[in-house]
């Protein structure tokens, strides 16, 4: 199997058109004693197989206390990634070897390290949405939930870099007043919401609370009624009294909210074009049918070196560590 050759990224193998692949998918999960980790923004049937579905902090608390053999994860690379650091001994599987991530890859290693390098006295707090590579160049990872808590932790004249998220960057930095040295990346899905179009929206349902995500730009993030990773968004959602949401982050963790206030309306925020745009098309690689087959196969899996798994390990396990503590 180590040979094997992938095609676009997972094993492309035809499959039966007979399969019941959610029957199929529970038969082998079973089977071989495997959890399968789904973020929110995954598709509703692949969120209906989960064993777990939770935001980047729930998932990477999911998988470093999980006693399954396999780990499957529906997800993106960098949380497949962040997992089989976690769990260097299992096998970690994604379902698509090529659902990245627009964010991770606008932090590259070779230019972060010239930029770290540029600011030596300062700490490095890493968004976990970048690479293993990056995250081994920092001091502490952090996610949506725990980087306002994690900063807020830190003596108020230690120098930071916060990297590679520009927008939550920006934000952490306006709830703490601490300035911060900023990457300039950007998920290109948090990006796409255009200002206008929500005004006018919300010009038409006056009764919604808008809920965003802080990886949306300052000007998104102004008109918020609140912000919050997809955790604190869902629950957000449950707790209020309000009936309406505009839902400001990608489309999938609208089906939990739906599912979770039956009796609530939640209207997902317009992107500045006419198409789906979010909806992460990483996100959206996952498939039932590719889920099946790398149950069936045991690929693709995520192989890393062990320099780079030990290197990367520690800046979680802080991340980890205070949020026990903190959030
Ligand atoms: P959270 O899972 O922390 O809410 O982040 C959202 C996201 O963009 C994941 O890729
Ligand atoms: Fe990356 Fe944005 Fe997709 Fe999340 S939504 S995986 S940050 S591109």
């Amino acid at each position: 199997m180590k040979d094997i050759l992938y095609k676009e990224g997972w094993l492309n193998i035809k499959t039966d058109p007979a399969i019941d692949f959610v029957k199929e998918i529970k038969y082998l999960k079973e089977k071989k004693n495997v959890v399968l980790l789904a973020h929110y923004y995954q598709t509703n049937d692949i969120q209906d197989v989960a064993d777990y579905i939770g935001d980047s902090l729930g998932l990477a608390q999911e998988a470093k206390k999980t006693k399954a053999d396999i780990i499957l994860f529906a997800g993106v690379h960098f949380m497949a990634e962040t997992a089989k650091i976690l769990n260097p001994g299992k096998k970690v599987l994604i379902p698509d070897l090529n659902a990245g991530c627009s964010l991770a890859d606008s932090c590259p290693p070779k230019e972060f390290k010239a930029f770290k390098e540029a600011h030596k006295d300062h700490i490095v707090i890493s968004y976990i949405n970048c690479t293993a590579e990056i995250k081994a160049l920092s001091d502490i990872i952090c996610t949506s939930s725990n980087a306002l808590a994690i900063v807020e932790s830190l003596p108020k004249d230690q120098k930071i870099i916060f990297a590679p998220d520009k927008n939550l960057g920006a934000y952490i930095s306006k709830k703490t007043g601490r300035e911060m040295v900023l990457w300039n990346g950007a998920c290109m899905v948090h990006e796409l919401f255009d200002l206008e179009k929500l005004l006018n929206l919300k010009i038409k349902h006056p009764d919604a609370e808008v809920i965003a995500h802080p990886e949306c730009e300052a000007k998104i993030l102004d008109y918020a009624d609140f912000i919050g990773s997809t955790t604190a968004l869902l629950n957000y959602s449950k707790k209020s009294k309000n009936k309406k949401f505009i839902v400001v982050t990608e489309t999938g963790i609208l089906y939990q909210m739906q599912k979770n206030s039956p009796e609530k309306t939640f209207i997902p925020a317009p992107p500045d074009n006419s198409c789906a745009c979010n909806e992460c098309p990483y996100m959206k690689r996952n498939t039932l049918e590719k889920i099946y087959i790398a149950l069936k196969y045991e690929e693709p899996e995520i192989r890393m070196e062990n320099t780079l798994m030990e290197k990367s390990l520690q800046p979680i396990l802080r991340m980890l560590e205070l949020s026990e503590k903190l959030v």
